[in-house]
């Protein structure tokens, strides 16, 4: 009955949390049909069954990754009421407002900031690009004129920057983020950066005492226009309640992955499926296009079967095969995503075959003068590659 009372709140839920019960639920009928089939096999009375399956609930749902979920839900239900917060809110959390420091104001931090700012945070900013800060001054933001400034005035310090060396630049360097920050604050790198660069910020930040966290961006630049972003959140257990309810004011969905470091880990993974598919897209559209069919026909069907990928569905109808090669995810960034799962498979002794073939792919299209395109490029380098007419719809 506990169980059904969970679902019953859960699963009312449109979001992406609703889904993920819901696919727990159709688990639990499973779950259901099995003992059913064990009670069965054993010749043991049915009614013993709902008491198993209530069992494995109760277990589940106090795991803390559903305890997880239910915050994020609450949280949620705020934001849609308007109530500001009241459970579940900063400044709660920290004594007293916090102020924000945002450093890296690229395709994906300048929406970040701006829904910070949209939804009452107060927000520093800074950025090598002098014209992003300014044009979030006129949404609100102040814009610090150097780092050193923006950590004096900032509880929780944010940046998303384009890779491992400008994140330890900005960090560690002589005027970055570890020699100026305040005791209390909080820094958490949103980037897409390799292991060794998160552990050693980790490391760094832990043993002067200040409280670090990773929490790289999944989806697209289009949800974090639309505030929809989801992050893979690294940080010890104690710092979470503080940061959470900031970071859904820039996104709807957080998994909180483990340490600080862990969300990295889980970073790598998704982008390396990413950008795997950005090549096995090419190459199915591309034969497509070789075998003289409809383009809208393959990709109706390609979208419709268990060969579907979001990839594929969301971005690829938006970005190459409508001529539109703007970033989105620059494909530069895509061969460094790439790169860094190659190198901590390397690192790790596992072998990934796909995914090294791939990296040598978006090396090859960035020779091929594809640079400052998305990384949907890859289909019309491989149209070119093989002498095929770009995939369009
Ligand atoms: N674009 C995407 O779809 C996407 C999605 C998820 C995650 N990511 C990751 O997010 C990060 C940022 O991506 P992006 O697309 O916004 O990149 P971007 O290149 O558009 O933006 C990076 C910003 O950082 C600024 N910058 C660089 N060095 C700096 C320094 N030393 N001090 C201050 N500012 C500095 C640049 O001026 C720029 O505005 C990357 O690690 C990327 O891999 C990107």
């Amino acid at each position: 009955m506990i169980s059904s009372i969970y679902f019953a709140v859960l699963c009312n839920s449109n979001s992406d949390e609703g889904k993920v019960y819901q696919r727990l639920k159709t688990a639990s009928v499973h779950i259901l049909s099995v003992c059913y089939s064990i009670s069965d096999y054993e010749h043991r009375p049915a009614r013993s069954v709902p008491a198993a399956v209530l069992g494995i609930w109760r277990k589940t749902i106090a795991s803390s990754q559903i305890m997880r979920f239910q915050n994020v839900i609450l949280a949620r239900k705020n934001v849609a009421s308007g109530a500001g917060y009241s459970s579940i809110n900063s400044s709660q959390h920290s004594g007293g407002a916090m102020n924000i420091g945002f450093i890296g104001l690229g395709r994906m931090g300048f929406p970040l900031a701006k829904s910070l700012i949209k939804n009452g945070e107060t927000v520093t900013v800074y950025d090598l690009n002098i014209d992003a800060a300014k044009k979030l001054e006129k949404d609100g933001a102040t814009v610090a004129g150097n780092i050193p400034e923006l950590c004096k005035s900032s509880d929780l310090i944010f940046t998303m920057l384009p890779g491992p060396p400008q994140v330890k630049a900005v960090a560690l360097g002589e005027n970055g983020i570890i020699a100026n920050m305040k005791a209390d604050a909080i820094y958490i790198d949103m980037s897409t950066v390799d292991v060794d660069t998160v552990d050693m910020l980790r490391e760094e930040f832990t043993n002067k005492g200040i409280a670090f966290g990773d929490a790289p961006v999944g989806r697209l630049a289009m949800h974090a226009d639309r505030g929809e972003s989801l992050f893979m959140l690294g940080i010890d257990e104690k710092h979470y309640s503080r940061v959470e309810p900031i970071l859904l004011k820039m996104g709807t969905t957080i998994y909180h992955c483990g340490k600080a470091g862990d969300g990295t880990r889980t970073k790598l993974i998704n982008n390396m499926m990413v950008l795997c598919y950005c090549q096995i897209n090419s190459e199915a559209l591309v034969l497509a296009k070789a075998l003289g069919l409809d383009l809208k026909n393959t990709f109706d069907v390609l979208t419709n079967t268990t060969a579907s990928n979001g990839q594929l569905k969301q971005k690829w109808p938006q970005k190459v095969l409508k001529g539109d090669l703007t970033p989105g995810f620059d494909i530069a960034l895509g061969y460094k995503d790439i790169s860094l799962a190659s190198n901590a498979g390397a690192a790790s002794r596992i072998a990934l075959p796909l995914c090294d073939i791939t990296k040598n792919i978006f090396r090859m299209a960035l020779a091929a003068e594809n640079s400052g395109k998305d990384t949907s490029c890859i289909t019309d380098f491989w149209a070119e590659t093989n002498g095929v007419d770009k995939p369009r719809l």
